[in-house]
């Protein structure tokens, strides 16, 4: 991290300012590692491999950790030389090119493959993700003078409240154990005017849910150590990948059965080569089937949290990765009442939400 970004950060136990404690490397603007401490509460928090660490190393996010340094480019735009990222990234947030003197928090990066375009719009961004996959991102990302990464819990971020001109989290509150309660952290860290930007799975109802085959295989391999789960998945996605290109011609529903067989099939979706499709195929199936939390929503239920936060400006809608909500904070700071929203009857597409 740069001794600059330090005014970003508070203590995340009493959010008292932090100070730059000791450091074990040579001084300059980047600190590789040290300790940072709590001017109040006097609590510590490690710079490890230039990376401020609010939580254990190990925590609940392992799996992530393992899938995010194993797949470090997968998924970036400068490695598949396409414009998926970026494009779902501007479409989902519907956020300017240029956001040149904002404050932008990234919520759950992984690799960092939004990093990479969130940094590209000049704005100043703090990005941070619970696993070790910040490794990941800072190899990539964390170089830039306008990206500070963390390592840090979305329930306890060592980040002051009603900061950030603009949030995102993309492809995270379904995997934290608590989606509703991790929707409002978030929406506290915007700031009255600010954007907020997420996505979420989608919840199917009645037999649609029982084409989501990722719900009836994951007891079966609950438990696994990340690193047998993706030999397993590498296995078996090498296996299948001659036979899902011929079901893949099936015309209209091949790619569908595909993904009813848990081979993640993104060849009429983008523009990427053979080898990279199958990359992306082991990252996917891995992706779904690792997590310790998978809870996947109705989008009634996330617009009423939208309402419920005080934000105007809703839309939320099906898309990219099941349900995306946008909205922007108003003035006044929002209470959190009532219940969770009804099931809603779903559409009669089904579709799959992935990492990608
Ligand atoms: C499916 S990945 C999405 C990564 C990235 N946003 C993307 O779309 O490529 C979900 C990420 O959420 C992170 N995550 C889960 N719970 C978290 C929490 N409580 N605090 C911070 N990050 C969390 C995981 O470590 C993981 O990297």
């Amino acid at each position: 991290m740069r001794v600059g970004h330090l005014p970003h950060l508070v203590c995340p136990r009493c959010k008292g300012t932090l100070s730059l404690f000791s450091r074990q490397d040579e001084p300059s603007d980047e600190i590789q590692t040290g300790i940072l401490q709590c001017t109040a509460c006097k609590k510590e928090y490690p710079i490890i491999d230039h990376i401020p660490r609010f939580v254990p190393l190990s925590n609940y996010s392992n799996s992530f950790g393992f899938e995010w340094l194993t797949h470090a480019k997968t998924q970036y735009d400068s490695y598949t030389h396409t414009n998926i990222s970026g494009e779902r990234f501007f479409q989902e947030t519907q956020w300017e090119r240029d956001l040149r003197g904002q404050m932008l928090l990234e919520a759950g990066s992984g690799s960092g493959r939004f990093t990479e375009i969130a940094a590209s719009t000049g704005a100043t961004v703090v990005s941070f993700d619970m696993s070790t996959a910040v490794g990941a991102n800072y190899a990539s990302n964390g170089t830039r003078p306008n990206v500070l990464i963390i390592q840090a819990d979305l329930f306890h971020l060592p980040l002051r409240e009603n900061y950030f001109d603009k949030v995102f989290c993309i492809g995270v509150l379904q995997h934290t154990p608590d989606v509703e309660d991790a929707f409002f952290t978030l929406t506290g860290y915007v700031k009255p005017k600010g954007k907020l930007c997420i996505d979420i799975y989608r919840k199917y109802k009645g037999i649609l849910h029982l084409f989501q085959t990722r719900y009836l295989i994951r007891p079966l391999v609950a438990g696994m150590s990340p690193e047998h789960l993706y030999q397993l998945c590498k296995k078996y996605i090498n296996a299948m990948w001659q036979i899902a290109s011929i079901i893949h011609k099936i015309p209209r529903i091949g790619s569908r059965i595909n993904w009813i067989l848990l081979i993640p099939d993104y060849r009429d979706r983008f523009p990427l080569s053979e080898e990279i499709l199958r990359e992306w195929a082991i990252l996917d199936i891995f992706d779904i089937l690792s997590p310790v939390y998978d809870s996947p929503q109705y989008r009634e239920t996330v617009e009423k949290w939208f309402l419920r936060a005080n934000l105007v400006d809703i839309q939320v809608k099906y898309g990219y990765n099941g349900i995306e909500g946008r909205g922007e904070k108003q003035e006044r700071v929002f209470e959190r009442s009532g219940g969770l929203g009804e099931e809603e009857t779903p559409r009669s597409e089904f579709e799959s939400e992935s990492s990608a």
